[in-house]
């Protein structure tokens, strides 16, 4: 099956969790996308009514808005019922590399006011140990920068400065810029959280950590459903 049919069964499965009334996180990417659209289907059929859309970026934003999705802002949501992301790699204790789409700040943000973060991904994210296929997007501010490329190094990781489609530097929705950084096999991922967390000029990481509370897996065999919750 193609990977895009993957993402949207992934998607669409998870959708099944949000109830009438609830406020739902809005993800950023290619497989959380498929989740707003259905969810924008389901509120224009009437099948549900009196949701309150978190968006995690502004193009997320901006796409939801124009598919009719009431909107708020965590300003005024102290509390999200349900989060629907994507996310680069997954391992089996629920932890994630976030942020190849660049809104892990936000995106982390959303996840640590959810009740409950649900993660969509296809059978190919999965990975026995975090950092073995995808590089650390650490989002930095643009003060300095360079300084930091030395620091992941003496860490142990590889950073490359993330370009937009045009050569020039990725900007996030903060106006900060993305340092890829490849550690290989991440043994201690707490550890390594705890290192970029400790460093100022370092705004976020894309290292979510016990954030996670479902994983829900579109593969070939169909979906398997793993969850921290009872
Ligand atoms: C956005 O910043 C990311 O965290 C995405 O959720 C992640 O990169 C997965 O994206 P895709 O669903 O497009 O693979």
């Amino acid at each position: 099956m193609q990977t895009e049919q993957l993402k949207r069964q992934a998607a669409e499965q998870a959708v099944e969790f949000i109830q009438s009334g609830m406020v739902v996180g809005l993800g950023h990417g290619s497989t959380a996308i498929f989740a707003v659209r259905r969810l924008a289907q389901l509120l224009a059929e009437g099948r549900l009514t009196g949701i309150i859309g978190v968006p995690c970026s502004r193009q997320i934003e901006a796409e939801a808005h124009a598919l009719g999705i009431p909107l708020s802002t965590l300003d005024d949501q102290a509390v999200v019922d349900i989060t629907i992301d994507g996310a680069d790699e997954v391992d089996l204790k629920l932890d994630v590399i976030k942020g190849g789409g660049g809104a892990l700040l936000r995106e982390k943000m959303v996840a640590q006011a959810s009740r409950r973060e649900i993660i969509v991904v296809d059978e190919d994210k999965l990975s026995g140990t975090l950092g073995t296929h995808w590089a650390v997007p650490i989002e930095v501010v643009e003060f300095g920068w360079r300084s930091h490329v030395r620091f992941l190094q003496s860490l142990g990781g590889e950073a490359v400065l993330r370009l937009a489609g045009d050569g020039t530097p990725f900007h996030t929705d903060q106006g900060n810029l993305i340092l890829d950084t490849r550690f290989g096999p991440i043994e201690d991922c707490g550890a390594l959280a705890r290192s970029l967390e400790s460093r100022a000029g370092i705004v976020e990481h894309g290292l979510f950590l016990g954030l996670v509370t479902d994983v829900i897996v579109a593969g070939a065999d169909g979906l398997r459903h793993f969850s921290r919750l009872g």
